[in-house]
């Protein structure tokens, strides 16, 4: 029976993803949260549903939890079959906070958080896992530097960027924000930021990936704009709609490739900002 895991599943998209996981691929779905009485109250709802998902304690920021989380999947499932890592934070437009304090924590959860706990599960997955990395249409690469020798970008698209280059570039950019410098950073969205290095993460990933015995598939993800509490519900599809490219990355089949970019459902060219023609 697969072991499926959603990250930040307690409400948004991540309960749309568990819901429709019981759903389509059922054996052990495992709705994720940081907060234990949030997860538990999300697991009630859809056990009201009918659907049988279980709690599990995970804080993505938390190297405490990342591990114990990690120990318990060893003890209990034995591994995983599909990883969903959906955990993300956005600051409000209107948001007073400065911008600072806006690219470290919004950074901290969506880009160093993802990597801390997405490289530490990794090698919990079973034979033919599958990996999906929720990411945002906002991070495409023509989107954050669309100057085509903006040297931030030429870095980004080095196939020999590692994820110690790729944690350096999130440091220059820290540092930019510091000194308000955006001559090479002229984006100073920290969430877009965020998802834009979390998507080359994923394409580094994918690289390494590359003929791995365990055939482990990882690619990432927009679930689109969805109606969650993360886009004041200004979004124009519901979270079981939102669900349906994350569930569909989370399920490819063999020889699908690893490190690319999904949206509605299809391939998407993160670098020239088109859908791939097939
Ligand atoms: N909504 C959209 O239109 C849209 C578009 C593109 C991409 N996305 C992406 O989709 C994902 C889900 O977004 P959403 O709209 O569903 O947002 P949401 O309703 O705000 O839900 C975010 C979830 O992430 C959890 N979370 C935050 N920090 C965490 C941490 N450190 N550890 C574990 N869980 C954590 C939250 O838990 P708490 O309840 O404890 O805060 C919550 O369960 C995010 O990655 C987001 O960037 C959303």
């Amino acid at each position: 029976m697969p072991v499926s895991v959603v990250t930040g599943a307690n409400k948004g998209v991540g309960f749309g993803i568990v819901r429709s996981l019981c759903k389509s691929v059922g054996g052990t779905v495992i709705l994720t949260s940081r907060n234990e009485e949030r997860g538990l109250a999300a697991v009630q709802s859809l056990q009201a549903e009918g659907l049988n998902p279980v709690f599990e304690q995970l804080d993505i920021c938390s190297d405490d939890s990342i591990s114990k989380f990690c120990e318990t999947i060893k003890s209990k499932y034995g591994g995983i079959d599909i990883l969903c890592n959906n955990a993300g934070i956005a600051y409000k437009n209107a948001s007073t906070a400065l911008l600072l304090e806006k690219a470290e924590v919004t950074n901290g959860t969506n880009f160093l958080g993802r990597i801390k706990s997405t490289e530490a599960i990794l090698p919990l997955m079973n034979q033919n896992g599958r990996i999906c990395q929720i990411a945002a249409f906002n991070g495409i690469l023509n989107r954050v530097f669309p100057e085509p020798q903006n040297p931030i970008r030429l870095r980004l698209l080095d196939p020999n960027l590692t994820v110690e280059g790729l944690i350096e570039i999130y440091r220059q950019y820290m540092e930019a924000v510091k000194q308000n410098d955006y001559s090479l950073f002229k984006w100073d969205a920290a969430y877009t930021i965020s998802k834009c290095l979390l998507i080359a993460h994923t394409r580094i990933l994918g690289r390494q990936l590359k003929d791995n015995p365990k055939n482990v598939i990882l690619n990432c993800c927009c679930p689109g704009s969805v109606a969650t509490d993360m886009s004041s519900h200004k979004g124009n599809l519901t979270i079981d709609q939102g669900a349906v490219t994350p569930v569909l990355v989370c399920n490819l089949p063999e020889g699908a490739g690893s490190g690319q970019f999904y949206r509605e459902e299809k391939l998407y060219d993160w670098e020239n900002d088109t859908f791939v023609k097939i």
